[in-house]
């Protein structure tokens, strides 16, 4: 008999057709070349999630220009007509069966801990990062204090982003994911301690939102009603798993309701070195997510260990999300969704797959070692 989990069940965001609910989450695999363009290896690994039957890719977090934005050597990037011409490869390998793909954009602001454009840094406030570099994408060490963004340096950031999400419609993909989450750019305007701002950009949570915001608009007025603009928040970051919003839900109301109004068609809520029950309980017994689908109206993607299908189940039936993505289980397995529909065991994570870097050659050796055993 066929596997029915509702994992399984078909999808529509906008236009576009999923045909299922599991989404590949952005992974940054350090992987590009040195000039930020995206190699045949990357479109192989793509692809392999196609055909492993996901209903939807989400690409890397992909810098966005030639200033500030990019965050580690050999991440890929949509700032180049080279990038776009690598992309078309990946977009058209995940294309070959049918599955939809969307690029993430990101911005690394105060958290780059590798720019081949220049080695300053820039944030909403000139305020040291929390925490370390990341290792595993090729730093180590403090984070240098970023300079304070200047009116024409967020300028330059939001058309970086309007421009990149150009190249990525021409590069063929289905739309873009705006990086607002895990303390990266956006989301160091979004968390208090780290915007100090006494301008519109800076101050109460409407504020703190409005440069994700403006970002949103201004892609969504640049592309037609087929393109797909997703947005990803957290309140978990990659230096700070710990922070959560200080307004908690009325937080929330606003943040999703800034970005729908803004012309979001989905949000993506990650739940960054957590669980997603750990992340999304709110103080008022209500998932982050759940407020997320009744403010916005929108179709809301929850995440964090939900390859355990009685979690996805709950979350699902539950009202609590609409789509699911997977990180860490589907670097373990790339054809997750087949294993479900199958009844098939998963093979688990492992971190040393990731080591010494997060690159896909690293996690094909770790495989090869593994076959040889
Ligand atoms: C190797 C690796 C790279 C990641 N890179 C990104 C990224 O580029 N953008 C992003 O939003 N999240 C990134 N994440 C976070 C994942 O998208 C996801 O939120 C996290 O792994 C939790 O989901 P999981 O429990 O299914 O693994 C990364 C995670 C891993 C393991």
């Amino acid at each position: 008999m066929p596997n029915t989990h509702p994992t399984l069940a078909p999808y529509q965001i906008g236009a576009l057709e999923l045909r299922n609910r599991l989404v590949v989450a952005p992974m940054t695999r350090v992987s590009a070349d040195s000039d930020g363009t995206p190699t045949a290896d990357m479109a192989a690994y793509y692809r392999d999630f196609a055909d492993g039957g996901f209903g939807l890719v989400l690409t890397e977090g992909t810098y966005t220009d030639t200033s500030h934005s990019q965050g580690y050597l050999n991440q890929p990037g949509l700032a180049l007509e080279a990038h776009v011409k690598g992309w078309q490869r990946v977009v058209e390998a995940v294309h070959a069966n049918g599955t939809p793909v969307i690029a993430q954009l990101m911005h690394a602001g105060a958290l780059s801990q590798g720019n081949s454009y220049g080695s300053n840094t820039i944030a909403p406030s000139g305020i040291p990062p929390r925490g370390e570099m990341l290792e595993e994408y090729g730093g180590s060490g403090r984070w240098p204090v970023p300079k304070t963004m200047s009116v024409s340096d967020i300028a330059t950031a939001v058309q970086g982003f309007v421009d990149a999400a150009a190249r990525a419609r021409s590069a063929g993909f289905d739309g873009v994911e705006v990086h607002a989450a895990n303390g990266y750019l956006l989301d160091q305007f979004l968390t208090d301690y780290t915007n100090a701002r006494d301008d519109q950009f800076g101050g109460t949570v409407a504020n703190r939102i409005r440069l994700t915001a403006e970002i949103v608009r201004e892609i969504r007025a640049a592309s037609d009603d087929r393109f797909v603009v997703g947005v990803r928040l957290s309140q978990t970051k990659v230096n700070d798993i710990a922070y959560r919003w200080p307004g908690g839900a009325a937080d929330a109301e606003v943040i999703f309701a800034a970005l729908a109004q803004a012309g979001a068609d989905y949000l993506h809520i990650a739940s960054e070195g957590r669980d997603f029950i750990d992340t999304a309980r709110l103080d008022n017994g209500r998932t982050i997510t759940e407020v997320a689908r009744t403010v916005s109206g929108l179709p809301v993607m929850a995440n964090g260990g939900m390859h355990n299908l009685a979690q996805a189940a709950d979350v699902l039936g539950g009202g609590h999300a609409d789509l699911l993505s997977i990180g860490r289980a589907a670097l373990a397995n790339s054809d997750l969704p087949v294993r479900i529909a199958a009844g098939t065991e998963f093979e688990s994570f492992d971190h040393t797959m990731l080591l010494p870097m997060a690159t896909i050659a690293n996690v094909r050796a770790w495989r090869a070692r593994q076959t040889v055993r």
